[in-house]
């Protein structure tokens, strides 16, 4: 497990003042362009859920580097796997939550039959910030009424101290900075 935590680790680079002065913007390209960093990743997010959360019926993935990652530990699990959207890209009757980023402002949305209530899901993006992203997918969820286990993550970047906004949801992340 330290092995492949540190592969991960090093297909992260790092670029200061993107997209905006003042932000450093952690950039996961790397990972995908390397076939072993990509299997750490899988690795390690299945070896979670497996341990941690055996039940769950559904991967939720978010708009857009969650799709990057989503489909492949879902396929690892067996279970399938929703998107949850920025907005007006998804046909047919929808939900939606207007949130707030880092660097703007978005709105999340969903198909209204994507989950069925009582369904069990886990949410992965690329990266925690503020929180607002995956906290949006939540309420998106919650007007589903699924069953949230948790939010999975490979980087936290902890001082904006998005796991309180996802509280009382847990968060699992790979790497922090
Ligand atoms: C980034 C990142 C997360 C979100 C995290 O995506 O991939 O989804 O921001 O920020 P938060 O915790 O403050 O909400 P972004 O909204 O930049 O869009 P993209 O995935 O379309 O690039
Ligand atoms: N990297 C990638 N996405 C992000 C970041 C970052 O540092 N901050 C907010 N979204």
């Amino acid at each position: 497990r330290e092995a492949k935590l540190q592969l991960v680790h090093r297909h992260i680079r790092a670029f200061p003042d993107f997209p905006r002065k003042g932000i450093l913007f952690r950039d996961i390209c790397p990972i995908l362009k390397d076939p072993a960093a990509l299997t750490a990743v899988t690795d390690l997010f299945e070896e979670h859920v497996r341990q941690n959360h055996p039940q769950v019926d559904l991967i939720v993935g978010l708009d857009a580097r969650g799709f990057l990652f989503g489909p492949l530990l879902a396929q690892r699990l067996s279970i399938g796997f929703v998107l949850v959207r920025k907005k007006g890209k998804l046909p047919g009757p929808t939900l939606s939550v207007l949130y707030d980023l880092e660097y703007g402002k978005a709105e999340a949305e969903i198909q209204d039959d994507s989950v069925a209530p009582g369904q069990k899901i886990l949410l992965i993006d690329d990266l925690l910030a503020t929180g607002g992203t995956l906290y949006a997918a939540c309420e998106l969820m919650k007007k589903q009424q699924a069953e949230i286990l948790g939010c999975m993550v490979i980087i936290e970047l902890k001082e904006l101290n998005g796991i309180e906004k996802l509280k009382p949801h847990n968060l699992f992340s790979l790497i922090q900075y």
